[in-house]
């Protein structure tokens, strides 16, 4: 997990453990065949100070198990199972501010490329401060050449281990040539997504992102926002449809969303400005929506938050 200091207590294979147990097997083919599947989950502050609460967390869980069964692993543990870990390692942490969590599912032992077992199961969790200064400047993206894997060799639909080589040759080559980060298009040429989040695009008060068939991964933040979009008002119409390269030039607005990344502008694309070149209206109205969600200052479906119990509830 990228920066920051990972949480003392760990989750490895159904029993709590020292973080720094939690390590991956070299010769397992979780490592050399990439063959392991994993979340992002974030857990936020409640607006009123309480305690935290995991959002969509059952929901990632059962995205974990949907993937883990196309890799064919062997007694994949339920989402049930994975969920109480979370939330019970969260609460034997005393996380008491934003965090996030990594949930990997993998192959391990020593087996061969096609070994269905022993599945593995980590987890772990670390701090997570929200970045307001990306969330408002936004980023600028290269349209990669690289092009997003397609569902019939490595389907981006599920959370893959393996599909983030071909996000990291995009982000790669992005960074290299002074962005931010890469859209990748799929082998039709239409906008798939980019490295780590899914995009939409405004125009002329539609709200517009490509459809789970177009190479991306089937987000959650995407279907929060898709259920959300219609209330905030500015917005005529919200549609899922293929974008044309284009398309990204002609928006008054883009944007990336993810559990990670949240909702970030994309105020540049292709040395293009997109819009007036800042964060839009819908975009900032989207993002107070989403706040206000995940923190549970409005109301939020029901399981959509999953209150992390006190540490005292769980050790007893
Ligand atoms: C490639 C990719 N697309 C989209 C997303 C967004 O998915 P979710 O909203 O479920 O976190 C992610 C992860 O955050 C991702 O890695």
């Amino acid at each position: 997990m990228a920066g920051g200091t990972i949480y003392p207590v760990g989750y490895l294979d159904g029993a709590f453990v020292d973080a720094a147990e939690v390590r991956l097997p070299l010769l397992a083919p979780g490592v050399t065949y990439a063959a392991s599947v994993f979340e992002g989950i974030r857990g936020y502050l409640s607006h009123e100070g309480g305690g935290v609460a995991l959002f969509r967390l059952h929901e990632h869980m059962e995205r974990l198990v949907r993937s883990a069964r196309v890799l064919g692993l062997d007694e994949i543990p339920s989402a049930e199972e994975m969920t109480a870990a979370t939330l019970d390692l969260i609460a034997r942490n005393g996380v008491a501010e934003d965090c996030y969590i990594r949930a990997q599912v993998y192959l391990g032992g020593d087996g061969e490329m096609t070994a269905r077992g022993p599945t593995g199961v980590a987890i772990l969790a670390r701090p997570r401060p929200q970045l307001p200064d990306r969330l408002e400047r936004g980023l600028r993206c290269q349209v990669s050449n690289w092009r997003r894997n397609a569902d019939n060799a490595s389907p981006p639909r599920i959370k893959a281990a393996a599909n983030y080589f071909n996000g990291r040759l995009a982000g790669l080559q992005a960074k290299a040539d002074g962005y931010d980060t890469a859209l990748i298009l799929t082998e039709a040429g239409k906008v798939a997504e980019a490295p780590g989040a899914c995009l939409a695009i405004v125009r002329d008060d539609q709200f517009i992102t490509p459809s789970v068939t177009e190479g991306i991964l089937e987000s959650l933040t995407r279907d929060t926002i898709l259920r959300r979009a219609g209330r905030i008002g500015l917005l005529a119409d919200v549609v899922e449809r293929p974008i044309d390269r284009t398309e990204l030039y002609a928006a008054s607005e883009v944007m990336l969303f993810g559990t990670g990344m949240e909702i970030v502008p994309v105020v540049g694309i292709d040395r293009f400005e997109i819009g007036a070149g800042r964060r839009g209206p819908v975009t900032k109205a989207l993002q107070d929506d989403y706040f206000a969600l995940v923190r549970g200052a409005t109301d939020a479906p029901g399981g959509w938050l999953s209150p992390v119990p006190s540490q005292k509830e769980t050790q007893t």
